[in-house]
């Protein structure tokens, strides 16, 4: 079997994992895996279908046949995922599938439902997998781990100067509450809870820029892919 090395970046809601992951992809011209997009879409398509977030056995069905794709960026455009033949990359975003996708992903057969699915992303020349298990459950032997990390309320006012422009009654307060809850959730579930691998690099992410942790970032996986 042809096997591909994974660069596995983890941490909690707004710590940077997503932008980073992606400029370091981009970088490297290797595959991306965006895990917290199959749990979102896991919770849109409940949403769409009309299941309740406690129908265990219907959300398991439900993440074992998602229908996805994901669209890579081409030229100007934007990368997009398609769900069921619909684009719903805005959709899988907001903040209300953000905590209906923290609740499915407690449940430990949707997260069984959805390994395969990511493990097949690694492909050759490489892949860097951006969310809270990748290197402790879904590539435990990933040859670079990056735990990312950040104050609570740096994260929330990250959220908030992103959700600003689109939603002028959005709260500071509100969100900074919701991310304490979130991890929380993440934090205290059974199976694979949000922790860093025992053979990840921790960044604290709470006072440097995103060019700043890519450089860390580069840096550290120029020593451990060299290896
Ligand atoms: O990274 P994100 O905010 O898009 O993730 C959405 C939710 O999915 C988040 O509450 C935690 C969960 N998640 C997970 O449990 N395991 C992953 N590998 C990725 C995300």
């Amino acid at each position: 079997m042809v096997t591909a090395p994974v660069i596995a970046i983890d941490g909690p809601s707004g710590a940077g994992k997503g932008t980073v992951s992606q400029q370091v992809a981009q970088r490297l011209g290797w595959h991306f895996l965006d895990s917290g997009a199959l749990y979102r879409l896991v919770a849109l398509a409940a949403r769409n279908h009309g299941i309740a977030l406690d129908n265990v056995e219907a959300l398991r069905t439900l993440a074992a046949h998602l229908d996805v794709q994901f669209r890579v960026a081409e030229g100007d455009g934007q990368p997009g995922v398609i769900l069921e033949g619909e684009d719903v990359s805005g959709a899988i975003r907001s903040e209300e599938i953000g905590n209906a996708a923290s609740r499915v992903a407690a449940l430990p057969a949707v997260r069984a439902a959805l390994l395969e699915r990511q493990r097949a992303f690694r492909v050759p020349p490489g892949l860097v997998a951006d969310g809270r298990d990748m290197g402790t459950v879904v590539f435990p032997d990933a040859e670079v781990k990056i735990f990312l990390v950040a104050d609570a309320a740096e994260r929330a006012r990250r959220r908030y100067l992103q959700l600003k422009g689109g939603d002028p009654d959005v709260r500071l307060e509100d969100l900074l509450r919701e991310i304490t809850e979130r991890d929380r959730r993440d934090t205290e579930r059974s199976v694979a809870p949000l922790k860093p691998a025992a053979d990840a690099v921790t960044i604290d992410t709470t006072s440097l820029g995103v060019d700043q942790v890519v450089e860390r970032v580069m840096a550290v996986c120029e020593e451990r892919l060299a290896q």
